[in-house]
C-alpha cells in the first residue's frame, strides 16, 4: 500500500521515511507502538497466526522489547523470556497462568513477602490453596506435596532477607515425580551467576528492577523459560489481562545491562571483602561465600559467585540501637530495592511473615546492598555501624 501523500493534513500525521542508509548505531532502536500495521486485509484477519512471538498489537511488545527478551534468553541458554512490568508482576503471571480453583501451590517461606500477599488475597479468593515450606528441609516439602493436586511449587534461592538456599536439583526432582512445575525467583543471582533451567526448573522470574536497570530508577521482570507451550499460555495470561511493558522501559534495561556484569563484579567482591571483615569484628553474616553460612556448598555447587546483596542476622539487639547504627551512615542510604548504583541499607523483621521458619529464627536482620561508591567510604560506613551494634 502506498500512503506517500503531498498534502499537508497527512504529511502532518505519516512523516515520509528518512533513508537509513550509512546509518549504523551502536544502540537498540528504540520502536514504540500500540498500533501494528499490516499489508493487506488478509494479513490483518490472520493475525492470531503471529502469535506467540509475532507482533499483532504493542501490548505483546516491540522489536525493543524483543530485544531484551532475546538477550535475557541468551544469558540463560533459554529458549525464551518475556518482559513484564515488574518482577513482582513476572511472579504473579506465572501462578495465575498455572494454578487454579482446587489446586495446590507450595511456596518456600523465605520469598519476597508480596508474593505471600497475592497467594492470601488473590489467589485465595479464586479458590487457590496455597501452603508454605521450610526451603532447607526437603522433609518439610514431602510432607506438604499432595500428588496430582500440588501444580507449582515456587522457590527464590537466596531467599529474600534470610538468604537460605535451597537444593534447586533435589526438589526439581520431586516435581518431576509429582508432576509439578517448579518455579524460582532467580533475581539475587542474575543468569550471570546462576541459571536455573539448568538445575531442572522449569520457569525462572527476575526483577530487572534490580540489577538489570542497575541505577534505582527502573520497574520491570521477567519470565524466562524453555517450555514453548508454558511461553504461550504466559504471553496469552498477560494479554487477557491487558498487561504490556513500556519499550521505553526495555530500552532503559538495555542499557543498564551493558555494565550488569561489570557491576554485579564488583558489587560481589566488595560483598565478599565486607562480609568477611564483619563476620571478623563478630557479627552474624549471612553471606554465601561464608564458610559459616548454612547454604555455603549448595553456593558453591550451583552458582558461579554472588552479587552484592547480603544481610546481617541481629540477636538481641533492639530496634532503637538498629536505627542508631543505621542513622550513623553516610555514605550508604537507607531505603527499599537493591541492586543499584548506590549502597543501600534496609532495617528488615521477618517475624510474622514466616511460617515454616522455626521461631527462634523471627529476628530481625539489616539487609545490605553494595553500589559503586568508595570502598573505603562505605567500609567506614559498615565499622561505624558494627560499633553501634556491638556496643
Ligand atoms: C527477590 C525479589 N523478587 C522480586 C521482587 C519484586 O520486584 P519488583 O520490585 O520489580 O516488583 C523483589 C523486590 O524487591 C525482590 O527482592
Amino acid at each position: 500500500m502506498d500512503s506517500s501523500s503531498n498534502n499537508n493534513d497527512t504529511l502532518c500525521v505519516a512523516p515520509p521515511p528518512a533513508s537509513l542508509e550509512g546509518f549504523a548505531s551502536l544502540s537498540v532502536p528504540l520502536y514504540r507502538a500500540s498500533t501494528i500495521v499490516f499489508p493487506n486485509s488478509a494479513a490483518y484477519r490472520a493475525r492470531a497466526t503471529r502469535s506467540p512471538d509475532g507482533y499483532t498489537y504493542g501490548l505483546s511488545g516491540t522489536p525493543t522489547t524483543r530485544t531484551l527478551e532475546k538477550q535475557l534468553a541468551e544469558i540463560h541458554s533459554a529458549s525464551r523470556s518475556i518482559i513484564v512490568p515488574s518482577g513482582q508482576c513476572a511472579i504473579t503471571t506465572v501462578m495465575l497462568a498455572l494454578v487454579s480453583h482446587g489446586e495446590h501451590l507450595l511456596i518456600a517461606d523465605n520469598v519476597y513477602p508480596p508474593v505471600k500477599l497475592f497467594a492470601r488475597t488473590i489467589l485465595q479468593s479464586f479458590g487457590v490453596d496455597t501452603e508454605y515450606f521450610d526451603p532447607t528441609r526437603l522433609a518439610d516439602l514431602d510432607a506438604k506435596f499432595r500428588p496430582g493436586a500440588t501444580k507449582l511449587v515456587w522457590v527464590e534461592s537466596p531467599g529474600s532477607t534470610t538468604m537460605e538456599i535451597c537444593d534447586i536439583p533435589a526438589i526439581a526432582a520431586r516435581c518431576r515425580k509429582s508432576g509439578a512445575l517448579l518455579g524460582c525467583d532467580n533475581t539475587w543471582a542474575t543468569g550471570l551467576l546462576c541459571r536455573p533451567l539448568s538445575l531442572g526448573v522449569d520457569i525462572v522470574a527476575e526483577a530487572l528492577t534490580k540489577y538489570a536497570g542497575g541505577h534505582s530508577d527502573l520497574l520491570l521482570g521477567a519470565i524466562i523459560l524453555d517450555d514453548l507451550d508454558l511461553y504461550a499460555r504466559f504471553r496469552s495470561t498477560l494479554g487477557a489481562l491487558g498487561v504490556g511493558t513500556s519499550p521505553d522501559d526495555c530500552s532503559q534495561a538495555l542499557r543498564g545491562i551493558q555494565t550488569m556484569a561489570l557491576r554485579i563484579r564488583h558489587a560481589g567482591a566488595l560483598g565478599e571483602l565486607f562480609a568477611h571483615r564483619l563476620e571478623k569484628s563478630g557479627v552474624k553474616v549471612l553471606h554465601p561465600s561464608l564458610p559459616s553460612f548454612s547454604g555455603h556448598a549448595l553456593w558453591q555447587r550451583d552458582f558461579a559467585g554472588c552479587s552484592g546483596v547480603f544481610s546481617l542476622l541481629l540477636q538481641n539487639v533492639d530496634v532503637s540501637k538498629v536505627d542508631r547504627a543505621l542513622d550513623h551512615l553516610r555514605t550508604f542510604v537507607i531505603g527499599a530495592s537493591w541492586g543499584g548504583t548506590r549502597s543501600i541499607v534496609a532495617p528488615m523483621t521477618v517475624a510474622g511473615e514466616r511460617q515454616a521458619m522455626p521461631s527462634e529464627l523471627h529476628r530481625s536482620y539489616i539487609r545490605l546492598s553494595l553500589g559503586l561508591e568508595s570502598a573505603e567510604e562505605l567500609w567506614r560506613d559498615l565499622e561505624r555501624m558494627s560499633d553501634v551494634l556491638l556496643g
